[in-house]
């Protein structure tokens, strides 16, 4: 019962984190092709939709190792589970980084850097792919 409550947390999570990714990409790539910047409510509203998705990470990683502990008493699952790994860190860094810079950003009151904002997310939907791939490969 409690490795279905984590599995299920788990992967509710990974509705969250990629909820909040894409949400607030669709969003932006509105305003950036309108050559817009947005406006203070709604740049409040991303910097809560980054810390939602850090939230989430974060969780995914804290359920995720306590499966694993329990489950299978080891990392070596072999190289799609370290490909999983390389995936969730290449998501959880960059949501963090990103989560700082907001705050920063916004206790400045200056607009975040576009150039952090595009290879956090790059790096994040990498880490994606990588960490779902690896997820599958591992647990067929
Ligand atoms: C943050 C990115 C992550 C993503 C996108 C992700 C994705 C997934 C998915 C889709 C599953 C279901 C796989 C299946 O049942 O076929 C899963 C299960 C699992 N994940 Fe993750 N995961 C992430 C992070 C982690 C981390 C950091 C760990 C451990 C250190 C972890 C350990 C596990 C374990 C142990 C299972 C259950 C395996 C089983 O049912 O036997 N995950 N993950």
């Amino acid at each position: 019962m409690i490795i279905f409550i984590l599995k299920f947390i788990h992967l509710i999570s990974l509705f969250f984190a990629g909820g909040g990714a894409i949400g607030s990409a669709v969003i932006q790539s509105i305003y950036k092709k309108e050559g817009k910047v947005p406006e203070p409510h709604l740049a409040k509203g991303f910097r809560i939709l980054a810390f939602l998705s850090l939230l989430a990470v974060i969780t995914m990683w804290v359920t995720g190792l306590i499966m694993l502990i329990s489950i299978y008493g080891s990392f070596n699952l072999g190289w799609t589970f370290h490909m999983k790994l390389l995936g969730a860190s290449l998501i959880l860094i960059p949501v963090a980084y990103v989560n700082f810079h907001l705050q920063q950003a916004s206790k400045k009151q200056i607009p975040p850097n576009p150039k952090v904002i595009k290879y956090t997310t790059s790096a994040s939907r990498i880490g994606l792919i990588l960490a779902i791939a690896g997820a599958v490969g591992t647990f067929i």
